[in-house]
């Protein structure tokens, strides 16, 4: 997720695209640019790595041209290191082609290798720079950047949006979506790009919202919009009546909200380009060889909090499809017990941030006993993929919210797709199998969508919930670390007695705390494996028969449960082990929505930090 901006009109180009990245830094903080086509016909461009300010500043150092067309980028880096090389925006072979764009292009590797075929030299490790020179090739070639941008989607695979400007076309700036967002801000002589309307909300609150693979041009005149191969399409135009702050969190009242909201994008970027041609898993940042993965006899998953719960779901998830034994510890306990590590176990360390300093230790403790570490990150070159031997990006974004949201659902589909690449590679599921798990996990996206239009019945009870001073969450199997998820973020945001149990494990103690109208939330499995269903059903029955009041989140379709949900909340149908990531989104629901009617700050909880760098 990154943040883009194009501008063209009477003022200054760099001043409005500057501004606008600084409205769009929540979408990603990692390096920025600006390229404005100056008198001359030539392409101007500043580009740093880090924070906007360190652009800022060096464009206070040495100002570029005045120009009245310009496009900027704020980064949140997918291919290639955060550095200076790889920040936006990238050039054409020429220098009069320049491009900014947000996505990950699939097939950049293949389209790559062609240009270098051609002896194009390309200066970055991104996908990006690829399709500045191939647009740049289509102008070269006579047709104008409206066409040569048409052109050039068409051979582009995976989610886009894209903004160039061509030196010899002064007065225009062209863009493409393809699943990722972008809109038009229409002013008055002056016209706008943006990732979302927080970009130029200062300037317009007029704006189009452009349909799926479309092309739009901006000129201070017009705008015009087409699809990939020339035919004219439509916008939708809209008022846009929101203030700032609310804008940038696409209308909702928290980060954490939209984040939520989010997830069906997120979950969909993170699955993006891990497949090649033949239909292989391919991890692209996974310096580990089919070797040194064959040697593999033990996993062990070190992390935190919510990251922890990830671990949890994907020991279940790797044992299953590869055999290989695996241990979930918590980081900040891990180096304390003297583990038995050796060059044949894989620590695998999960976090969001890439900065816990619990985990970061750990794994140093790890490296010094010979094993290898691979990190499932969302945040590219922090310091714990940089430490690591091999790292999976989650790709889900910058998480503003403290409470992880999106980060989590993503770490759940790198741990899926490791122990699905594990699996590939060992030989411990065959190949069609492995295509079944990933048309499953494809089609999940879609399913939290449908959650997520159930919110209000959600958000209904949370109304019911806010005199409630305990709540119990009970699961099993992958269920049971969703249960504890669920626990969390309720303790978090509302500040609540919260405790996540393992269904079975209730009759052993915990069964003592239930007493007349405790809410007990409970992760119903799916039917696919019966003795999980029933089972689930005995502790609930268990529960119920002391006073407890059911809350049930049970698949479509499931009527053995029916008698015994004093409310009941639907999933979608989902194979068990991929549940968790239905599972858990009516619970971040419930815990922001209980958290915002009790009057608590939701994206800054009393107490917590985003990133924890103290052990
Ligand atoms: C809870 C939460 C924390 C983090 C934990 C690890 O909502 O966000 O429990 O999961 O502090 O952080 P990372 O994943 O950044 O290492």
């Amino acid at each position: 997720m990154c943040g883009i901006v194009g501008y063209v009109g009477p003022k200054q180009a760099q001043d409005v695209v500057v501004e606008g990245l600084r409205r769009l830094e929540y979408r990603g903080y990692d390096s920025a640019g600006v390229a404005l086509v100056v008198p001359g016909d030539v392409i101007s461009l500043a580009k740093r790595a880090g924070k906007l300010a360190n652009l800022e500043k060096a464009l206070a150092d040495s100002p570029l041209p005045a120009s009245h067309t310009g496009i900027g980028h704020t980064r949140w880096a997918t291919h290639g290191a955060p550095n200076d090389v790889n920040a936006h925006p990238h050039l054409g072979h020429e220098r009069r082609v320049a491009l900014v764009h947000n996505g990950i292009i699939e097939n950049f590797a293949d389209l790559r290798a062609r240009l270098e075929a051609d002896d194009h030299v390309l200066l970055s490790e991104t996908d990006t720079e690829v399709v500045a020179h191939l647009v740049e090739l289509q102008v070269e070639s006579g047709v104008d950047l409206t066409t040569a941008m048409q052109r050039v989607c068409q051979v582009l695979e995976g989610a886009f949006t894209l903004v160039a400007i061509d030196a010899h076309d002064p007065d225009r700036v062209v863009a493409a979506r393809r699943n990722s967002p972008l809109v038009v801000g229409v002013g008055d002589g002056e016209h706008f790009l943006g990732s979302d309307v927080a970009a130029f909300i200062e300037h317009t609150r007029e704006a189009l919202e452009l349909g799926q693979d479309q092309v739009v041009s901006i000129t201070r005149e017009g705008v015009e919009i087409t699809d990939f191969h020339g035919h004219p399409a439509e916008g939708r135009r809209y008022h846009v009546d929101w203030d700032l702050s609310a804008a940038e969190k696409d209308g909702h009242d928290w980060f954490m909200r939209k984040e939520i909201f989010e997830q069906p994008r997120a979950v969909a970027d993170s699955l993006l380009g891990r497949r090649n041609q033949a239909g292989l898993l391919q991890l692209d940042e996974m310096r580990l060889s089919d070797d040194e993965i064959r040697d593999v006899d033990k996993i062990i998953i070190i992390a935190c909090g919510t990251s922890f719960y990830a671990g949890m779901v994907a020991k279940y998830a790797i044992e299953h499809w590869t055999r290989i034994p695996v241990e979930v510890e918590l980081a900040s306990e891990f180096r304390y017990r003297d583990p038995i590590l050796d060059y044949s176990t894989l620590v695998v360390a999960i976090s969001q941030s890439g900065e816990t300093a619990d985990t970061l230790q750990a794994i140093r403790h790890a490296r010094t006993q010979r094993s290898k570490v691979l990190a499932i990150c969302n945040t590219n070159g922090s310091t714990i993929p940089r430490e690591s031997d091999a790292v999976i990006y989650t790709h889900a974004g910058p998480e503003i919210g403290v409470a992880s949201t999106k980060g989590f659902l993503t770490q759940l589909v790198a741990c899926y797709l490791l122990a699905l690449y594990v699996a590939q590679v060992k030989g411990t599921r065959y190949g069609d199998e492995i295509d079944e798990i990933m048309v499953q996990l494809e089609a999940i996206p879609q399913q939290i969508e449908t959650v997520l239009a159930g919110a209000q019945q959600v958000y209904d009870l949370a109304r019911e919930h806010t005199g409630t001073r305990s709540v119990l969450f009970l699961g099993r199997h992958a269920g049971y670390p969703v249960a504890l998820e669920g626990a969390l973020k309720l303790k978090e945001l509302a500040y609540l007695h919260a405790e996540g149990f393992a269904a079975g494990e209730l009759k052993h103690g915990p069964i003592a705390l239930v007493e007349e109208g405790l809410p007990v939330l409970c992760v119903v499995p799916p039917r696919g494996r019966d003795q999980l269903h029933e089972k689930m059903i005995s502790g609930i029955q268990e529960v119920r028969a002391r006073g407890a009041r059911t809350i049930c989140l049970a698949e479509e379709g499931d009527t053995r449960i029916e008698p015994y949900a004093d409310v009941l909340i639907r999933l979608p149908r989902v194979p068990v082990l991929l549940q968790p990531l239905v599972a858990t989104v009516p619970l971040q629901l419930f815990a922001c929505e209980l958290a915002t009617l009790m009057g608590h700050d939701v994206d800054q909880p009393r107490n917590l930090a985003k990133s924890v760098t103290v052990e």
